[in-house]
C-alpha cells in the first residue's frame, strides 16, 4: 500500500507536460550550446574528475521531481535540499553549472533554465571523455522545491534487479534504458561507503558477498578497512575512469564491479542478454546509451527560469 501511494506520488510529479525541442534557443539563445560547452571543457582541463561528476548530478536531477534542476538548490532556513542529503558524497562539481548559467545569462539573461544547462553539461561531459554525442532536446523548466528527505527516491547501490526495474518503471524507463544508463559507471568514482556492505559483515553467515570475485574483493577490502575507514576513501568505478567505453560490462561478467546494483544485471534473462551485447560491443552501447539519455533527460517537472542555479526566484 505504502509502496503504491510513493509510486502515484512520484507518478505525479511527473506528469507535467513539458514538450522539448532541438530547436528551442535557436532564435532566443542561439550560443547557449556553445557557452556550456566552454564552461565543461575549462573544468576538466583542470579537474579530470568533472565529468564524472556532472553525469551523475544530471541523472539524480532526473530522478527527483524530472530533470528540473532540484538537485542545483541550497538548503534554505528549515528545508534541506537534495544537494545536503543522504546520497550527496558523490555530488560535486556544482561550480561547473554555476560558470556556465552565468556565462548564458549575460549572452540571453532570463531566458535558458539551470536544467537545460545541466542537461547539456551531461552530453558535453560524456563526450569529452571520448563518448558519443547527441542533441539533447531543451525547453525544460526549473522547479522551486528540492528535499533531502526526497533521496531516498532514488535507487540504491544494494538494489536487487525487481528493485532497479521498478525504479527505473516509475520514471517510464525500461530494462534496455537500465542497462544502457547504468553503463554511465564507465566514469568516476566511488566512495568505500556506497559498497562496504558487500565486503564486511555481508550477512550472518558470510563475510564478503559470494558475487565479487575473490581477488578483486580483497583489493576492496584492503582500500575499505573495517574500522577507522579515510573518509575520502574509495575505488574507480572502472580501471579506465575517466574514458567512456564499454569495460564496464565487462566487468560485470568478472564480476568486477562495485555495486550489487551493477552485479544484478545478470541476474534476469532479459538485461543478462543486454548487457552481453554492450559487452562485447562498444558501437552498440554508445547507440544505447544516447538513445537512453534522452528517454531519462526528457522526463520535465519544472515551472520557471531560475535566475540563479542555487536558488528560487
Ligand atoms: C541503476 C541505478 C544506479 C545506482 C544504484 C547508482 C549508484 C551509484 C553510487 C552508489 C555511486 C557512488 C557514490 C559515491 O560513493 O561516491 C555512483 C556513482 C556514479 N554514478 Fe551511479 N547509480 C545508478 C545509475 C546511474 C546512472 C543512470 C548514471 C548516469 C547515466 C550514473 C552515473 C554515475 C557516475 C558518473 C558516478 C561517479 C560519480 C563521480 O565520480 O563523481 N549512475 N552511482
Ligand atoms: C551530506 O549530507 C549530510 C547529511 O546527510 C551532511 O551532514 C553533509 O554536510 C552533507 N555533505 C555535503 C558535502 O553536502
Ligand atoms: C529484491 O528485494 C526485495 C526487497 O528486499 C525482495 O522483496 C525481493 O524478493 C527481491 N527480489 C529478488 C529477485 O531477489
Ligand atoms: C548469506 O549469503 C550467502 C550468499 O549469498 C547465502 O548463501 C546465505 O544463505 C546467506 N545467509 C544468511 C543468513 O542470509
Amino acid at each position: 500500500m505504502s509502496a503504491l501511494l510513493t509510486s502515484l506520488l512520484i507518478l505525479s510529479f511527473f506528469s507535467t507536460i513539458t514538450s522539448l525541442s532541438s530547436k528551442y534557443y535557436e532564435k532566443t539563445c542561439p550560443n547557449v550550446e556553445s557557452l556550456v560547452r566552454k564552461s565543461v571543457r575549462d573544468a576538466t582541463t583542470n579537474d579530470k574528475k568533472v565529468p564524472a561528476a556532472l553525469l551523475r548530478m544530471h541523472f539524480h536531477d532526473c530522478f527527483i521531481r524530472g530533470c528540473d534542476a532540484s538537485v542545483l538548490l541550497d538548503s534554505k532556513g528549515k528545508n534541506t535540499a537534495e544537494k545536503d542529503g543522504p546520497p550527496n558524497v558523490s555530488l560535486h562539481a556544482f561550480f561547473v553549472i554555476d560558470n556556465a548559467k552565468k556565462a548564458v545569462e549575460s549572452a540571453c539573461p532570463g531566458i535558458v533554465s539551470c536544467a537545460d544547462i545541466l542537461a547539456l553539461a551531461a552530453r558535453d561531459a560524456v563526450v569529452l571523455s571520448g563518448g558519443p554525442s547527441w542533441v539533447v532536446p531543451k525547453g525544460r523548466k526549473d522547479g522551486r522545491t528540492s528535499k533531502a528527505s526526497e533521496t531516498i527516491q532514488l535507487p540504491a547501490p544494494t538494489f536487487n534487479i525487481s528493485q532497479l526495474q521498478q525504479s527505473f518503471a516509475l520514471r517510464g524507463l525500461s530494462l534496455e534504458d537500465l542497462v544502457a544508463l547504468s553503463g554511465g559507471h564507465t566514469l568516476g568514482f566511488s566512495h568505500c561507503s556506497s559498497f562496504k556492505n558487500r565486503i564486511h559483515n555481508f550477512n550472518a553467515t558470510t563475510d564478503v558477498d559470494p558475487s565479487i570475485n575473490p581477488s578483486f574483493a580483497a583489493s576492496l577490502k584492503s582500500t575499505c578497512q573495517a574500522n577507522n575507514n579515510e573518509k575520502n576513501a574509495g575505488a574507480p568505478m572502472d580501471p579506465s575512469s575517466t574514458s567512456f567505453d564499454n569495460i564496464y560490462y565487462k566487468l560485470i561478467f568478472q564480476q568486477k564491479t562495485l555495486f550489487s546494483s551493477d552485479q544484478a544485471l545478470l541476474d534476469s534473462p532479459k538485461t543478462k542478454r543486454l548487457a552481453t551485447k554492450l559487452a562485447t560491443s562498444e558501437d552498440a552501447f554508445r547507440k544505447a546509451f544516447v538513445k537512453s539519455m534522452i528517454k531519462m533527460s526528457s522526463i520535465t517537472g519544472g515551472q520557471e527560469v531560475r535566475k540563479k542555479c542555487n536558488v528560487v526566484n
